[in-house]
């Protein structure tokens, strides 16, 4: 279903939407169209993760040009929808969320994406939302499944070169 966001229209100067853009029969005449997955993204993720997957200075992780770095492992590519703010989104849908990740990997991740990723399925994200990650020391625990990720990626470039 295509939905008419007029207020997203401050952001359709950014050219970032424009392939997720589509213009329905009753459009509004410059009014910026945005598909499900976007709307979806923009409501349960945008308002903490910013719209164009940019936190800027908080607490809240940047996912542009770095949540691909966790993708280079099995335990970074489900640590991604075990995290708290995927695994018990509002999104109940599996096939959703699964869309809505793959919006923030092959749209946000950009020079972070790993060559070869594959999307995430709907089974995977029904699997994965049933563990959610709680441990005490959460930040350590991402740090180091970052860093085993990173040094995945890094190995699969040298083997490339
Ligand atoms: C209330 C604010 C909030 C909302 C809403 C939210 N997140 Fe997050 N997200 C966070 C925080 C904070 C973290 C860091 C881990 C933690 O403390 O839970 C995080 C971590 C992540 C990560 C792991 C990235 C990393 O660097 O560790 C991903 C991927 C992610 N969020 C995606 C999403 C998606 C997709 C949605 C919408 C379905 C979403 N988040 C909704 C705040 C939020």
């Amino acid at each position: 279903m295509l939905r008419v966001v007029p207020v997203l229209m401050l952001i359709a100067g950014s050219g970032f939407f424009l392939s997720g853009v589509s213009h329905a029969k009753d459009s509004v005449e410059h009014a910026t169209v945005l598909d499900h997955t976007s709307v979806t993204y923009l409501s349960h993720c945008g308002g903490c993760h910013g719209i164009e997957g940019v936190s800027g200075n908080s607490f809240v992780p940047t996912l542009r040009n770095a949540v691909g770095g966790f993708a280079c492992t099995d335990e970074g590519r489900a640590y991604l929808i075990r995290v708290p703010g995927v695994s018990m989104s509002l999104i109940r849908d599996d096939q959703t969320l699964a869309d809505v990740m793959n919006f923030v990997m092959f749209r946000l991740a950009g020079t972070s994406l790993p060559k070869g990723f594959r999307p995430y399925t709907a089974a995977e994200i029904h699997q994965w939302r049933g563990e959610p990650l709680s441990v005490p020391d959460f930040m350590a625990q991402r740090g180091q499944t970052l860093e085993r990720s990173l040094a995945a990626c890094a190995q699969k470039t040298a083997k490339k070169l």
